[in-house]
């Protein structure tokens, strides 16, 4: 029997399969569809200080192998979370969850790490300084290694010793260094690839598709690159890497950790199929056991040496 354990700064995980932020809401709305215990546990909607609408519409477009999503952060501010997403969330999963927050000032990161850092129902924060649908917050704080360093000082130190995780944005030219400044202020672990940024132009229009002009490209077609950015993450850091990018079957998720990743987000496929990542768990042991895996940790990185 093989054995699919992972572990994230001692947060356990029966399994290293995770949806990815803002691509599962807040957890209770896949639960109609299937039993979300099975998950290892989920990231929830990037959750800032106040409620947020969101950008204006057209936010999505569809792009061959993948899509452009200029969101823009919409969901119900932080107190909202905890008053009425949290509650409704313990009704169907008993596991602790992944709280992604987002900000546009130190301050806001502050203010909602240290609400959720105090809920029993959260295991992890996830500081997404990567979110390119925003102007001056998300992307703006981890394009450069001094301010992502000062993020996660100021988040550490509110935590209420939970691990936190630096979410990381693929538009730099140096994904390493930034992984290592944030190591080195403190973080205790890294997710990434956020969205690289995109766009397209309606012909018909002669204008662009998005409203915000710019979005955020993510799918298989980003796979290659994400991998390649886990890989030089886990040469530069001695951290645990949450592994995301383009993630959408079982080979995937194992190619992902044989590049460094310790457990993988699977983000744009949970639009597409909402039912990827059981399948995805309950194709695991097979697939191990056919590549001859005993113990998923035996291979995180494994395809360094
Ligand atoms: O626009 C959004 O809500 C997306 C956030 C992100 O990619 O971090």
């Amino acid at each position: 029997m093989v054995n699919t354990h992972v572990n994230l700064s001692g947060f356990e995980l029966d399994n290293p399969v995770i949806p990815a932020s803002g691509t599962f809401g807040y957890g209770y709305e896949f639960a109609e569809l299937y039993d979300i215990n099975i998950l290892g546990t989920f990231s929830f909607k990037g959750t800032t200080r106040d409620p947020r609408f969101g950008n204006p519409t057209p936010r999505i477009a569809e792009c061959a192998s993948g899509m452009l999503n200029s969101v823009g952060l919409q969901n119900p501010g932080v107190d909202q979370v905890i008053a009425e997403e949290l509650p409704r969330l313990k009704k169907c999963f008993r596991k602790k969850v992944i709280a992604n927050i987002s900000g546009f000032s130190r301050d806001e990161y502050v203010c909602c790490a240290e609400k959720l850092a105090a809920q029993e129902q959260v295991g992890l924060i996830e500081v997404n300084v990567s979110c390119p649908n925003v102007h001056n917050g998300g992307m703006s704080f981890g394009t450069c290694p001094s301010s992502a360093a000062e993020i996660t000082r100021a988040v550490k130190a509110v935590a209420n010793h939970k691990p936190v995780y630096l979410k990381l944005t693929p538009n730099v030219t140096n994904v390493a260094e930034i992984a290592k400044a944030c190591e080195d202020a403190g973080a205790d672990g890294i997710s990434l690839i956020n969205t690289m940024l995109g766009m397209r132009i309606d012909l018909r229009k002669r204008k662009p598709v998005l409203a915000n002009t710019m979005g955020g490209f993510s799918g298989k077609a980003v796979f290659p690159v994400a991998l390649r950015m886990v890989w030089q993450v886990y040469e530069a850091v001695r951290i645990p890497i949450i592994g995301m990018g383009g993630v959408s079957s079982t080979e995937d998720v194992l190619e992902m950790m044989f590049a460094g990743a310790s457990a993988v987000q699977i983000g744009a496929a949970n639009l597409q199929n909402p039912f990827i990542c059981k399948e995805i768990i309950e194709e695991l042991p097979a697939v191990m056991e056919r590549l001859n895996i005993q113990n998923l940790t035996d291979i995180i990185g494994a395809a360094h040496s």
